[in-house]
């Protein structure tokens, strides 16, 4: 049976077990869990690992992804290649994980963009299943975007373009592939997409060795080491959650750190789960960029809450830290987050003077004004017989949700008719919060992907610039994505 196949198999059980009775779901898990396990190879049980408590915390260093180099370069675009394949990693001790990358590492290797200056990626697909490469926080054509239906064959390749015609941020390039999203991302296919620009250089933040990735996920596992993906009623209801916290791949990893400031470039890339950061010394976080880029001003933060795809890069100072002792960061409670350690930094003396500094201000923010609104549209996310809705309605790639003007102003309300908190992001374009949400701090300035609280509205102001065209907006909990809570706009 094709995987496609499958999948639908899934969500007309999901379909039926809603409709009857109780024990009908159950069964329907128990049907799931063999089929999926089947798919991986997997055998043998589940490991019960709470909390990381299958590995031993801060026994293996933190890794650094490796930045990609272009495969040529010249005035206006590097080109780059990214080969997706199966390979062997180590995730946790004495075991090996059969996983899917990009070039053999897990996560991905980091491409580095500047502002202006086009990327050309040539996607090679050396997997066995059909993939798509989607830009998480590109501006770009439609042809390019690697929606979830544009995939690209076993044994194929594609060339995305990317123009990066927005302004310096941390973006991250995944799978989108339709209805496998979920398994395709835990599977191991993420990378860090980071653009630079004039401005960002001017700001003379910790730069190369102390500006530091930390893109956070959870994983669990079988016995023999495969991963255990899941995707049965629970996975359904919060998205697949691990039972093992990773940082750049590496199992509740320490960092050797110098006693200086340092960058970190957070990225929530969990399937389903939520963080709520803090430093175990009660130090402030400066947060300087969001998702969407860069903020107007440095916002300080003793926690950090992170939905999936958020991205938050903040400054850490670790110059009041005795040398010789240890920070650690925690993830605190909230929904869908078990709280935990996920890492931990051991200070040592530094090896030459700091003179990187936290910005006084960033980029200007201007909200777009009210009086330019010429629309206002409103999604209620809703769950109906087993699947993720928005206004009742499941994704259909053949079905426009949002006719769209080219250049309008519109309002986007959410209503979140469930009891799960929703992240929703929009591709192609940034938007502002203009009620239900933050009215200071990071989240109160532009956003590419917002919380949307249990049993709460949100509405959005957002503005469709330039590209026209077929974009998809959704869910960013995977599993609720893979199970419908996608609709598409066109821009024209
Ligand atoms: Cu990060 Cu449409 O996705
Ligand atoms: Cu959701």
């Amino acid at each position: 049976m094709f995987q496609r196949d499958l999948i639908d198999v899934i969500h007309r059980r999901a379909a039926m077990s809603k409709l009857a009775l109780g024990s009908t779901v159950l069964i329907a898990a128990a049907v799931l869990t063999p089929a999926v396990a089947q798919a991986y190879g997997a055998t043998g049980t589940v490991t019960t690992c709470a909390n990381s408590g299958c590995t031993t915390p801060f026994a293996v260093p933190l890794p650094v992804p490796a930045t990609l180099q272009p495969t040529s370069s010249d005035a206006t675009t590097d080109s780059y290649t990214v080969t997706e394949k199966p390979a062997n990693i180590a995730a946790i001790p004495g075991k090996t994980t059969p996983m899917w990358t990009y070039n053999g590492t897990w996560p991905g290797p980091v491409i580095k963009a500047k502002s202006g200056k086009t990327v050309k990626l040539t996607v090679i697909n050396n997997l066995t299943v059909p993939t798509t490469l989607h830009n998480h926080g590109a501006h770009v054509d439609p042809s390019s975007d690697g929606v979830p239906t544009d995939t690209v064959a076993p044994g194929a390749s594609r060339v995305y373009t990317y123009p990066n015609g927005i302004s310096a941020r941390t973006d991250w390039f995944h799978d989108h592939t339709k209805d496998v999203t979920g398994r395709n991302v835990y599977m191991g296919l993420a990378g860090l997409y980071e653009i630079g620009d004039s401005q960002e250089a001017a700001m003379n933040l910790p730069s190369d060795n102390y500006d530091v990735p930390l893109i956070l996920q959870d994983r669990k596992f079988n016995a023999d080491g495969t991963l255990n993906y899941t995707t049965g009623t629970n996975d359904w209801r919060d998205g697949t959650l691990g039972d093992t916290m990773f940082v750049n791949g590496a199992a509740t990893p320490f960092f050797k750190v110098e006693a200086r400031k340092y960058r970190f470039r957070l990225l929530n890339g969990s399937n389903g789960r939520y963080y709520n950061l803090s430093l175990s010394n009660s130090q402030a976080m400066v947060q300087v960029a969001n998702e969407a880029g860069f903020l107007s001003v440095p916002y300080s933060l003793s926690t950090l809450a992170l939905a999936p795809a958020e991205r938050a890069d903040v400054i850490v100072d670790f110059s009041t830290v005795p040398v010789g002792t240890s920070v650690t960061l925690n993830n605190g409670s909230g929904w869908n987050s078990t709280g935990g350690q996920q890492m931990r930094f051991d200070v040592s003396a530094r090896t030459s003077a700091d003179i990187s500094s936290v910005p006084v201000s960033g980029r200007s923010f201007t909200p777009l004004p009210a009086s330019a609104v010429t629309a206002r549209r409103t999604f209620a996310i809703q769950q109906s017989n087993g699947m993720w809705m928005f206004n009742g309605k499941g994704y259909d790639p053949n079905r426009i949700d949002a006719d769209v003007k080219l250049g309008a102003t519109e309002e986007w309300t959410f209503v979140n008719r469930s009891g799960q908190d929703h992240p929703i992001h929009m591709h192609d374009i940034n938007f502002q919060v203009v009620s239900g949400g933050a009215t200071s701090g990071p989240d109160s300035e532009w956003k590419e992907t917002i919380n949307v609280p249990s049993w709460k509205s949100l509405t959005v102001r957002v503005q469709f610039p330039d590209f026209t065209g077929k974009y998809v907006f959704h869910c960013h909990i995977l599993e609720h994505e893979d199970n419908m809570l996608m609709g598409q706009f066109q821009v024209s």
